[in-house]
């Protein structure tokens, strides 16, 4: 699938928007994008500025837009009903009147902010009870929460190591663990990804440090594969390593009942020192979390700075939370459902000569390696009513740009039978050329999608 610059710069007029208008973003003016001297912004920003121009001159920027109203799996954007196929609500739960009403409860009775940190006045009894749940969800002794899965990830690693420890890291990890990595000044070694036999050549070479934590995460976010958690563990224990798996797309996905990794491996939670995760996917509202033993909880709540310099979490995300773990205890069939979604999409992606990757969950990434052609590709899923996320470099490695798809629990297979027969239309054998428009689907309801 070649690009070049002349379809870039062609592009305004080989992609009308579904609306009519030209999608630019933030940028009210992109035809005046250009870099100017500042002396805050370097060569880095320079490029920024040239592709982020050259995107929005082909009507092709495919970042930030707006949506007009909440998300699900019918979303409006640009001014029309579209299809969303890059949410991470996983459940499905945004949107569920069980969780509004919980949210809008807790903000008539608790207003809608704690004015406070965690350790001062910021601890509602819901606070309390929310991270009593999550332990209880997890199946670990202790939860501790944070303002995000982000900043849970830099509170452990900034208050439990420091420069003479070192970290074993799976090489496709968040950038929050990379980060948290960093602003902890620990020795960071990576193993190659998924790769057991790596893990173990870096745990016997590298300086040993004072401790040694390796960490995964569950499911890999841009990938959709899984840990090879017993393996790891088996090297955990062999070499008296500690143990950080980030759950963050695991939670609410994977076992039968969304407890994550550990209950998909039948592993016992406790094997693992560290569980983090966020609280903004499966779980629909901001957050994010650690479980952990309870010596550990009490430790980070006086040690994390997060936790202690940080606000908390809103009276109304914390109601979510709650609310949305006992919707998922409740119904585990959700978790079933994305499953079954998720290899529906992911097969038919694949007939179709799509190279998906090593996805095994809900994450399906559509690898189309190069930049500017995922750019274009998204955008022409908009005209057909399909908000799909490219995800580019330095998310990825370079020449593995892609689209990242997630399924969720509230697809019908009615869209997925839509965005197959789109992808269809634009698979890799009918040679996708890039600069010529799509001719829409007549197909029923599902042209330019006209949903609710
Ligand atoms: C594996 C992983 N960890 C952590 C995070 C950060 O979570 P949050 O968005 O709650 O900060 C993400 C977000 O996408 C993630 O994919």
């Amino acid at each position: 699938m070649p690009l070049n610059d002349h379809d870039l710069h062609n592009g305004g007029a080989g992609f009308p928007s579904s609306s009519g208008k030209s999608f630019n973003g933030y940028f009210d003016h992109p035809s005046g994008l250009s870099f100017r001297k500042n002396d805050l912004l370097d060569a880095r920003a320079r490029r920024m500025f040239e592709t982020t121009a050259m995107a929005c001159a082909a009507d092709a920027y495919p970042f930030q837009i707006p949506l007009e109203g909440r998300t699900g799996p019918q979303v409006r954007a640009d001014g029309h009903s579209m299809l969303m196929l890059s949410s991470y609500d996983y459940l499905g739960l945004i949107g569920d009147p069980r969780i509004d009403k919980a949210a809008t409860e807790a903000i008539a009775k608790y207003g809608t902010g704690t004015g406070g940190a965690r350790l001062l006045t910021g601890t509602t009894d819901q606070h309390v009870q929310m991270e009593r749940d999550l332990a209880a969800f997890k199946g670990a002794e202790a939860a501790i929460t944070f303002s995000s899965g982000y900043l849970a990830n830099v509170a452990i690693l900034g208050a439990l190591f420091g420069p003479a420890d070192r970290v074993i890291m799976d090489s496709l990890c968040h950038r929050s663990l990379t980060d948290a990595c960093r602003f902890a000044g620990v020795q960071l070694q990576r193993f190659r990804h998924n790769d057991p036999d790596s893990l173990k050549l870096e745990i016997e070479g590298g300086s040993p440090g004072n401790r040694t934590l390796i960490i995964t995460d569950g499911v890999f976010s841009m990938d959709g594969d899984i840990c090879r958690l017993p393996e790891i563990l088996e090297l955990k224990k062999a070499y008296g390593c500690f143990l950080l798996v980030d759950d963050s797309h695991a939670s609410g996905v994977l076992g039968a009942n969304g407890r994550g990794t550990d209950e998909h491996f039948g592993i016992p939670t406790d094997e693992v020192d560290i569980w983090t995760g966020s609280l903004a996917k499966s779980i629909p509202s901001t957050g994010g979390f650690a479980a952990v033993s309870q010596e550990l909880a009490i430790f980070l709540q006086h040690g994390a700075s997060p936790f202690i310099f940080s606000a908390a979490l809103s009276p109304a995300s914390v109601a979510a939370i709650r609310e949305g773990l006992a919707i998922l205890k409740r119904e585990p069939e959700r978790v079933a459902k994305i499953a079954r979604n998720a290899e529906f999409l992911r097969s038919g992606l694949r007939e179709l000569g799509y190279d998906v990757g090593l996805s095994e969950t809900a994450v399906i990434p559509v690898i189309l390696k190069d930049e500017a052609t995922t750019g274009l590709f998204a955008r022409r899923l908009r005209d057909h009513g399909i908000l799909a996320a490219p995800v580019l470099f330095p998310a990825v490695p370079q020449d593995s740009a892609r689209l990242r798809l997630c399924v969720t629990a509230a697809h019908s297979h009615t869209d997925l039978e839509y965005v197959l027969e789109v992808f269809a239309k634009m698979a890799p054998q009918r040679s996708f050329a890039v600069g010529q428009p799509v001719h829409r689907s007549t197909n029923g309801s599902h042209g330019v999608r006209a949903h609710g």
